[in-house]
């Protein structure tokens, strides 16, 4: 019994914001920003929220499988910057579609996200308890962004992605693949934490009527927006990331020689270069899209999944590794082979 995805769409907001207006914030230049990250330009939410981004890129990879809202078994949503606390963006995006048969909630791992959305998705698809699932990365990071702090804000952006999962258990499309099912390897390590915090805006205690956090002079406070130790997680996702591939590909008897691309996320340029040069892979296999987007958190492997379905660039038989890490400190990676 296999599962594989059989559609992607993405939702990126209109309104970009290019390093030389960050630079007129906060003191740094586009040719640092480029030579240090990659990075041009970020999509920024003007009228959009996590959940209208969730919903529209759900709604574009339901379309691109050809499979009805009615059809979904299941929605996940990951996410850290969901402009509700209740309900769940999941039912919030369920509400939208009309997806009315489907069992929605939301994961929040951040930049690991959506490689552990995916993987429990198919935990559910694979045991049995669904048959298909709609999985989402959506995020507002331009909300959680302290824009006076230089060595975060040229990072982030905002907009979503998404993919359908179907099982697929017809005796035909076994004998057309090799009928595997890849397991992933996933590793937390809350120890370190500290590394990429932001404290909740809602910690207050209603109770005893200590004082609401939520208000202007506290929004200040540096410690309510991303806070990040950007060489120990530069440091930790070079040696990491291509540990982790490394498993993965162990576990599965699977050989570099034997995959396509490795579809990492997006935080940082020279980030990638590094685990390719580690893989000793060549950089062709590690298509990129941070340029346009920045860092976009659980929203990066499947808006870059999108673009090069859209592209053509995936084709029936390839074997994609995906990748992700970020705070928590949280990595991991699945191989998944594209048979549409
Ligand atoms: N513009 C100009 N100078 C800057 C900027 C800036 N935007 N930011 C930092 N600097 C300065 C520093 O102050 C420092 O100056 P000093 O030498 O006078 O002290 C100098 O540049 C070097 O600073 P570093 O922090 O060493 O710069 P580095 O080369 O490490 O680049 C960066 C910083 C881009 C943040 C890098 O560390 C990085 O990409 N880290 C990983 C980040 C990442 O992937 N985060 C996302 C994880 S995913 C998630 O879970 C959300």
């Amino acid at each position: 019994m296999t599962a594989t995805i059989c559609g992607t769409g993405s939702y990126i907001p209109s309104y970009t914001m290019d390093n030389h207006e960050i630079a007129g914030m906060v003191d740094t230049s586009d040719e640092w920003i480029q030579e240090r990250t990659g990075i041009v330009r970020r999509h920024i939410i003007q009228n959009e929220t996590t959940v209208s981004m969730a919903a529209e890129a759900g709604r574009r990879a339901l379309e691109n499988g050809g499979v009805s809202a009615e059809e979904v078994d299941l929605i996940l949503v990951s996410t850290i910057s969901s402009n509700l606390i209740l309900p769940c963006a999941a039912c919030e995006v369920q509400k939208e579609l009309g997806a009315v048969n489907a069992t929605c909630f939301d994961l929040s791992a951040a930049c690991t996200g959506f490689v552990l959305a995916y993987n429990t998705a198919m935990a559910y698809l694979l045991g049995g308890m669904y048959r298909t699932a709609l999985v989402i990365g959506s995020e507002s990071l331009s909300n959680l962004t302290n824009w006076k702090d230089r060595g975060t804000c040229i990072l982030f952006g905002d907009g979503a992605g998404a993919a359908v999962i179907r099982l697929d258990a017809s005796d035909k499309s076994v004998l057309e693949s090799d009928g595997r099912s890849y397991l992933p390897v996933t590793h937390s390590d809350g120890g370190r934490g500290e590394a990429l915090t932001c404290k909740s805006r809602h910690d207050f205690n209603g109770l005893t009527g200590e004082k609401h956090r939520h208000c202007p002079e506290d929004m200040m406070d540096a410690s309510y927006y991303m806070q990040m130790d950007g060489q120990a997680v530069f440091k930790f996702a070079v040696k990491s990331v291509p540990e982790v591939i490394g498993e993965v590909l162990k576990l599965n008897r699977v050989d570099t020689r034997d995959i396509t691309y490795y579809i990492m996320h997006q935080a940082n340029r020279r980030i990638v270069e590094a685990v390719a040069k580690r893989l000793g892979e060549p950089m062709e296999k590690f298509p990129m899209n941070l340029k346009e987007y920045g860092n976009t958190s659980s929203a990066s492997i499947p808006i870059l999944l999108d673009e090069m379905n859209r592209k053509g660039r995936l084709k029936k038989g390839q074997k994609i590794v995906l990748a992700g890490f970020g705070a928590g400190l949280t990595w991991g990676a699945s191989i998944v082979e594209w048979r549409r």
